[in-house]
């Protein structure tokens, strides 16, 4: 195809898309990336000297069209400490322009390639140790628009998948050192989409309406796991899996390996919030891989009702209304001290699921009972959430969750032995519950 013109392509930060192409002719498109390294939020109180292309992670989304003649500028800002490249996974060549665009701190390089092959692919630096550059940070999408365009949808986000690997643990405050050994081994202790825990969550949700077309163009940096992208409560209707022209429909789970990315398509029939996850499970619970996608408009009974009906379930024969049932024997407390260690095991075996070890909580899951002024400011809300459940949105220290705890079934002495346990653990303020304090809010 024929060139025509020149054009500055214009890139994008994460979740965002450039827009469609809107040029029936091949161009000489140039693109300018500059590098930047700078400390930046992986999550709450945890920051990571991250390596950047254009100053996000994952790097600036670019966007060109089949038979384009990309002219690439890489520019390395003077207040880097590295040398960095690029290799473009879209690129024809050696190195996908890898040694074409080895740059020094405050120098510039520049090669030219053909945008021969239609598709969604990755880019990366390659600079050795590469797996440093990579796991810090150095990872983007570049989309080849087919000659044809794509097919038009009503919203496009671009999110990206990828590992950390820190040398304190997942959450560990602070300013977190890159840990080579984790790498090697392939043990992260963060899997994030777009750079950090929360990079989609809450009030940076992405959204659409109901009825919307959404195309999510969703890539893997690694540097080394494989992702298994899930949508909960949507079905994927259309998948170029890996990134091609083959379009699989009704996808579930769809594989997107480190390096590789797929375009995914669906409509969002009813609203509510939709929780993208790397459905290899403890990643997103407990390592970050969440996101949300928050759809607005009217609710539609014909494709979703919502809960109908939570009533008592007796088994057949409901004359039978006991059921032997083996007997927990729960110590009575006859001190406060003795309150707390029984609580102890309370909390260990049934709320540290959700609300973890140490009272943390996940981020935008479950929100800490450790130092909660939620809590704090009045202990009959922890009795009440577990005798009677909790949900509807709530605020504890500052952060918004809107998620639904199940009551538990736990006796009014175990529920006392537990709140008065959180009480005066994990930097909460002290105090005891007593079983009467239990029967109180029960009734
Ligand atoms: C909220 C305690 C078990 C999920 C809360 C709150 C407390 C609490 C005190 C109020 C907010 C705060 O201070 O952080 C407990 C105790 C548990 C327990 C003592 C064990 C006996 C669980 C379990 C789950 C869970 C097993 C998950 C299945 C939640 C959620 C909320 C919450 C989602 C927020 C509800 C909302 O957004 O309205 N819990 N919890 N909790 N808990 Fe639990
Ligand atoms: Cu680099």
């Amino acid at each position: 195809a024929e060139i025509v013109g020149e054009k500055q392509a214009e890139l994008t930060l994460p979740p965002d898309v450039p827009p469609p192409i809107d040029r029936d002719n091949a161009t000489k498109l140039i693109v300018n990336m500059e590098v930047v390294e700078k400390e930046m939020r992986l999550a709450d109180g945890v920051t990571y000297t991250m390596w950047t292309f254009g100053g996000s992670v994952p790097g600036k989304f670019i966007r060109a069209r089949e038979g384009d003649m990309i002219e690439f500028h890489l520019q390395n800002h003077p207040d880097n400490k590295l040398p960095h490249n690029i290799d473009l996974h879209a690129v024809n060549g050696p190195g996908g322009g890898a040694e074409s665009t080895f740059t020094a701190p405050g120098r510039e390089t520049v090669f030219t390639f053909r945008a021969l092959n239609p598709g969604l692919y990755v880019y990366h630096c390659a600079t050795a140790p590469v797996g440093m550059h990579i796991a810090n940070g150095m990872y983007g999408l570049i989309l080849i628009e087919p000659a044809e365009g794509l097919s038009e949808v009503d919203k496009e986000y671009y999110v990206m998948q990828s590992e950390f690997y820190t040398e304190g643990d997942y959450g560990e405050r602070g300013l977190q050192p890159f840990d080579m050994e984790q790498a090697i081994e392939e043990n992260p202790e963060y899997v994030v989409f777009n750079g950090a825990v929360g990079s989609m969550m809450n009030d940076k949700a992405i959204t659409s309406e109901q009825g919307d077309n959404v195309r999510l163009f969703v890539g893997n940096g690694g540097p080394n796991l494989t992702s298994s992208f899930h949508v909960i409560g949507e079905i994927l209707d259309k998948v170029h899996y890996e990134g091609g022209d083959r379009v699989q429909t009704n996808v579930q789970t769809t594989s997107i390996p480190a390096g590789g990315a797929a375009m995914v398509e669906f409509e969002t029939e009813v609203p509510g919030n939709y929780i993208l996850v790397d459905h290899a499970i403890f990643r997103a619970f407990n390592k970050g891989a969440l996101a949300t996608l928050a759809v607005s408009g009217e609710e539609d009974e014909n494709v979703f009702t919502g809960q109908q009906l939570d009533r008592v379930y007796q088994p057949e024969g409901g004359a039978i209304q006991e059921l032997p049932q083996e007997k927990r024997t729960i110590p009575t407390a006859s001190t406060i001290e003795e309150r707390i260690e029984f609580g102890r095991e309370t909390y260990m075996a049934v709320c540290q699921a959700c609300h973890m070890a140490d009272g943390s909580g996940i981020e935008g899951a479950f929100p800490p009972v450790a130092n909660s002024d939620y809590l704090n400011e009045n202990p009959d809300r922890g009795i009440s959430a577990i005798v009677h459940g909790l949900s509807g949105e709530i605020t504890v220290n500052g952060e918004t969750y809107n998620g639904v705890m199940p009551q538990q079934n736990l006796t009014n002495e175990e529920v006392a032995n537990v709140i008065t346990y959180i009480l005066n653990s994990f930097d909460n303020e002290g105090g005891e519950v007593t079983p009467e304090d239990v029967e109180r809010i029960r009734q």
